[in-house]
């Protein structure tokens, strides 16, 4: 026999037995293998076996040693199998071991929006549908759009340096702020575009204010401005009671009572009767014509209303909140109740 086809032969052989032992579930089909294959009469290793004093005397040499490694082989195969079925019988799950359907799930919590970012995104919704667009503007920002084209003057005590964030260094030039109120939109607003003006602008204002239950140095203004023809008091009115109403119930009035602001006239403070209170929730007015002169509209023409309202307020009420700290605390046991 050449040493070819027996070299052949037991690489079948080798094939053969891996695949049967492999494919072996309990003890019966195991042991039916091992004689199928190892069996020390009849078993297949031993018939190759036979092959081998065929085989001439110079190739004798490698032959037996490729006959050792397959009977090693077979012998491993044989031993895994038996661990694996042995292992398989042990009383656990014949598939992943590791798997307990009895152990309770993962709990995946949904994560959710900040009742500030939620609140702001209903306030855009209601004054969509009121028509006014959302506008935006730099919460870094200069004297001229902060004060000076709101017809604050310069000895106004607004300006103070304990009332705001005037920001040091960078440009020389133009004294810098974080913005104290959104009113910078409006000038921002009609500076760039002619009426009819219907625009809200929604984001952070800064007041260097000690926090406490209704103080906080960092709150969200919503400002509102409509300018128009004909523009009065009483769609100022309107238009806040449908506000009210849309966000925080059928039943709120709207209140006015006569206040002072440097860039509406006449202006008032807001209250909405909610929850059998009266409660102020920010100022409005008609856009004053200083102002509407500081960007270039004519007063005789068009007039219009502003108004600017505490987000956290509105939040507050809305959702029962009742210390404006909780809200940038970032305890997530508070926030999650939202
Ligand atoms: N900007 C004012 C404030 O921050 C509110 C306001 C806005 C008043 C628009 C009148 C008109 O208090």
């Amino acid at each position: 026999m050449a040493i070819e086809a027996f070299l052949e032969a037991l690489d079948q052989l080798a094939q053969a037995a891996q695949r049967t032992f492999e494919a072996a579930t309990d003890d019966e089909s195991l042991e039916a293998a091992r004689i199928e294959f190892l069996g020390a009469k009849n078993g297949r290793l031993k018939t190759v076996q036979k092959g081998l004093g065929a085989v001439p005397g110079p190739d004798k040499r490698a032959a037996g040693q490729r006959f050792n490694e397959v009977r090693d082989l077979i012998q491993n195969a044989l031993q895994n199998a038996k661990e694996r079925i042995q292992a398989g019988s042990s009383g656990e799950s014949a598939s992943d071991p590791r798997f307990d359907p009895t152990l309770p799930g993962w709990t995946r919590r949904m994560g959710r929006q900040h009742p500030i970012a939620q609140s702001i995104a209903e306030l855009v919704d209601i004054m969509g549908r009121l028509g006014f667009s959302l506008e935006d503007g730099p919460e870094i920002e200069d004297e001229r759009h902060n004060f000076d084209a709101l017809n604050i003057p310069s000895d106004h005590p607004a300006r103070d340096p304990l009332e705001n964030f005037y920001i040091s260094g960078g440009d020389s030039q133009v004294l810098r702020l974080l913005r104290s109120q959104t009113s910078t939109v409006q000038i921002r607003v009609m500076e760039n575009r002619k009426p009819p003006i219907r625009i809200i602008a929604l984001g952070r204002v800064y007041r260097p204010d000690t926090a406490d239950p209704t103080h906080y140095p960092m709150f969200h203004q919503m400002e509102g401005l409509l300018v128009d023809r004909h523009v009065t008091m009483a769609d100022l009115k309107e238009t806040l009671r449908l506000f009210a109403n849309c966000y925080l119930g059928t039943d709120v009035q709207v209140r006015f009572r006569p206040s002072f602001f440097p860039f509406t006239e006449p202006s008032v403070e807001v209250d909405f009767f909610w929850n059998d209170r009266w409660l102020e929730f920010g100022g409005a007015g008609m856009v004053d014509p200083n102002v509407l002169r500081a960007v270039g509209f004519d007063p005789d023409e068009v007039t219009g209303f502003a108004f600017g309202l505490g987000v956290e307020r509105l939040c507050m009420r809305r959702f029962g909140i009742t210390d404006i700290r909780d809200l940038y605390t970032n305890d997530v046991r508070f926030l999650r109740q939202f």
